[in-house]
């Protein structure tokens, strides 16, 4: 994903065609708690995923994988595979077409689609397509594969050593660091009256989206059609179309039904290129469906983080410095690792400096997830602060008041369109019960209770483009013809409330269209939090056209002017009240037309100003002192994420975002053997995310509404991603409060807990 700063790729002109709405004021539809449009179909099995897409004559890709962490393919023996039963193709780096480079650092790309080089355990080597699935992992297995083994290297600390295995050529550093500064941190922390500072650690985390990864592709002639699992139709399509090299409109992208992504489903992934090439050599329809573990070791994963920060303040708890250095643990090949963004953001200070850089290991690689970097920095951050905070003998929570900022430090300092912070940490404290809650004793038994929070905020105000059609039909339906994906986050739930709320139409009577880039206009990918802020305004501009096309003709057979015109109720009607109402469905023009199209434009973002998010979250926990477990016993999320769009669907979003940080926190990690370099948990089973019984049965959502006028004509920023951001370090700061000890290193497991627990303390 690209990540755009606030004033470039504004488009040069205003958008033709869709005037810039005034924002709302009382809604009558947006903001309800609505369920799901779509969650019949979800949840009883008529829906359509990728995984169901079935074509006739289609085959079942299979891949083969490297078993070893590190090491070069001398012989790839396909004879045996090709007579296999059921096999039409098998597919190799020597291939014709098959050449193809892959994954693009600075310098260009850095590997192929089936390098020799392989260098992680799981990267692919070879492929086949055969009649059934099972005949395809089969022809797979039988694949013969010579390999000359190398010395690898799945631990952060050895690969900083000099005499690691050496990832890529140039070492396992990639490139130098990345620094940015302001003000000057040396003589910030010489007028501090405290500082403090810590090392802390990450885990590498697997997205686990529920549905696993899955293309299905078919050519027809040169024009390519795949139906794939995406977060974005058109990122997808630009990326196979460059991969490819066929121009734009010879390839059409459609996500049905959509399982989760949480970053991992930006990239366009090898086995989706693995199915065209197969598709084109056997002339038939090819689907690529991996397994779990295959998604689990291939497609993605949050990069693990080591960091140090350093913070200096006053006596009264006023910041005059922030130091941190971070990197990233990205696994074989680029990613960005890192997101200090908060240190440099979250609060006032006018000295700050951190250093970036990324880290290769034998693994495979990072992609974005969740807030890419941002829960990571948050885990360091929000539990130096409550060390700070500590320290000056000063209230968590008053600490954070005393250094809130409107503007946002970089990028020249524009002011926030909105500052809900404030507000997410009074009104979360106050539904927390902080004051009381941090009072109560601890306990004296086995088990002791505490309460922590953090703050957080997240750091892109969306790419300012979005295209929309909604067409109206003379019986007083609606197509919504959108192209972003709704990727299990009730996308289009919020879009058809706004429909609704601009034209009056029934939620039932509303259908909407998958993303399609042979049918559904541009929309950026769904990623990022910013689905709702930038498609919604489009939506609601489109919405807003037919309506006055619909006045228009209204007002023609009504003898006045639009102007004296409202909708409402499916009837047209005199602002004054005069006259009789006249239902939508007895407009003579409207049958005469038989459908009026709008077209809905979403405009730049506001000169000079940003939109973003913010949050505050509270924990209460119980730590077992003789087993090291951890209950999260209660948790309430304050969010400033402006507009509520649909209440039930936000606290959807709260409650799955802190369920992550739960396992952020507690529960999850990619294992490495460091004998064979394999990953040891590459399953559903021993990879562990939390489940119903690790989540508190006490989940308070506290929507804060700055009321903001200016972010975009719906008001709404995002929500998705700082949902997840602070809740594993109020959970840390809980484990702190309860039992004195720092964990640094995520997750808190039982084990780390108790050898922590077992640490004699000093001096606190
Ligand atoms: Mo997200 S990592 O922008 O899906």
């Amino acid at each position: 994903m690209r990540y755009y700063v606030d004033g470039e790729d504004r488009p040069a002109t205003e958008p033709q065609g869709t005037p810039q709405l005034p924002p709302w004021g009382e809604t009558r539809v947006v903001g309800k708690p609505l369920s799901r449009v779509d969650g019949y179909e979800r949840v009883s099995g008529t829906a359509m995923y990728t995984l169901d897409v079935a074509l006739p004559d289609m085959l079942h890709a299979a891949i083969v994988r490297c078993p070893h962490a590190h090491a070069r393919v001398t012989k790839v023996d396909t004879s045996r595979a090709e007579k296999m039963p059921g096999v039409r193709a098998v597919l190799t780096g020597t291939t014709p077409g098959a050449d193809l480079p892959w994954y693009f650092g600075e310098q260009g790309p850095t590997s192929k689609l089936f390098d020799p080089h392989c260098r992680y355990a799981g990267e692919e080597v070879a492929a086949v397509a055969a009649e059934t699935p099972h005949q395809a992992r089969d022809a797979a297995q039988a694949v013969v594969v010579e390999y000359e083994v190398l010395p690898f290297v799945v631990d952060p600390d050895a690969a900083l050593k000099p005499d690691a295995p050496k990832v890529h050529e140039g070492g396992n550093r990639l490139g130098d660091p990345r620094v940015t500064q302001r003000g000057d941190v040396q003589a910030g922390f010489a007028q501090a009256d405290m500082v403090v500072e810590g090392s802390y650690r990450t885990p590498c985390e697997l997205h686990t989206t529920m549905e696993t990864f899955v293309s299905v592709t078919r050519w027809e002639g040169d024009r390519l059609t795949v139906w794939e699992s995406t977060q974005g139709v058109y990122a997808t399509r630009e990326g196979l179309a460059r991969t490819l090299g066929l121009p734009l409109s010879s390839v059409r992208v459609i996500c049905p039904y959509m399982g989760g992504g949480f970053g991992s489903k930006f990239e366009v992934g090898k086995y989706t290129v693995i199915a065209a090439l197969l598709a084109r050599m056997t002339a038939r329809p090819v689907k690529a469906a991996l397994s779990r573990e295959e998604s689990f070791l291939s497609e993605g994963n949050r990069p693990a983080n080591l960091i140090t920060l350093r913070a200096g303040a006053k006596k009264d708890g006023t910041l005059t410095a922030l130091q941190g250095s971070f990197t990233g643990v990205v696994g074989a090949y680029p990613s960005g690792g890192t997101a200090a963004f908060q240190v440099l953001a979250l609060y006032r200070c006018p000295n700050v400096r951190v250093e970036e850089s990324d880290l290769y290991l034998n693994a495979g690689k990072a992609r974005a997830f969740r807030a890419p970097g941002f829960p990571q920095c948050n885990w360091a951050l929000e539990q130096l602060m409550d060390d700070l905070a500590q320290k000056l003998g000063m209230d968590p929570v008053d600490l954070r008041l005393k250094n809130l900022t409107t503007v946002l430090q970089m990028w020249g300092n524009p002011p926030f369109t909105s500052t809900g912070l404030g507000e997410c940490l009074t009104r979360g404290a106050e539904a927390f019960g902080w004051q009381a809650a941090r009072a109560r004793p601890r306990g004296a038994g086995p088990v002791v209770r505490g309460v922590g929070m953090a703050a957080g905020m997240w750091g892109y105000p969306g790419e300012p483009r979005s295209t929309v059609i909604v067409k109206l039909y003379p019986d007083f339906s609606v197509n919504l013809n959108m192209g972003a994906s709704d990727i299990g986050t009730g996308t289009k739930t919020v879009m058809a409330m706004v429909v609704a709320e601009e034209l009056g139409v029934p939620l039932a009577r509303i259908q909407i269209e998958h993303a399609d880039t042979g049918t559904t206009q541009y929309a950026p990918v769904s990623g990022g939090s910013q689905t709702v802020l930038v498609n919604a305004p489009a939506v609601r501009a489109a919405a807003a056209d037919v309506k006055g096309q619909l006045l228009e003709i209204a007002a023609g057979e009504m003898n006045c002017s639009a102007g004296d015109l409202v909708l409402a109720d499916g009837k047209v009607a005199r602002a004054d009240s005069t006259g009789e109402p006249k239902p939508v469905t007895d407009l003579r023009g409207l049958q005469e037309r038989q459908v009026l199209v709008g077209v809905g434009r979403r405009h730049p973002h506001p000169q000079g100003k940003v939109g973003l998010p913010f949050a505050a979250q509270f924990a209460e926990v119980e730590v077992n002192r003789r087993t090291g477990e951890i209950r999260v016993i209660r948790l309430v999320a304050a969010h400033d994420s402006g507009r509520v769009m649909n209440l039930k669907t936000y606290e959807n979003q709260v409650f799955g975002g802190m369920t992550m940080g739960i396992g952020f926190g507690l529960t999850e990690q990619r294992l490495l053997d460091p004998q064979t370099g394999k990953m040891a948990n590459a399953n559903w089973h021993d990879y562990k995310i939390p489940t119903a019984k690790d989540v508190p049965l006490e989940q308070t959502c506290v929507p804060v509404d700055p009321h903001d006028t200016e972010c975009n004509t719906t008001g709404a920023k995002g929500l998705g991603e700082p949902a997840t951001i602070p809740t594993a370090a109020a959970i840390a700061n809980a484990v702190y409060h309860a039992t004195g000890v720092r964990v640094t290193e995520a997750p808190i497991t039982p084990m780390s807990m108790l050898e922590l627990l077992a640490v004699p303390k000093g001096g606190e």
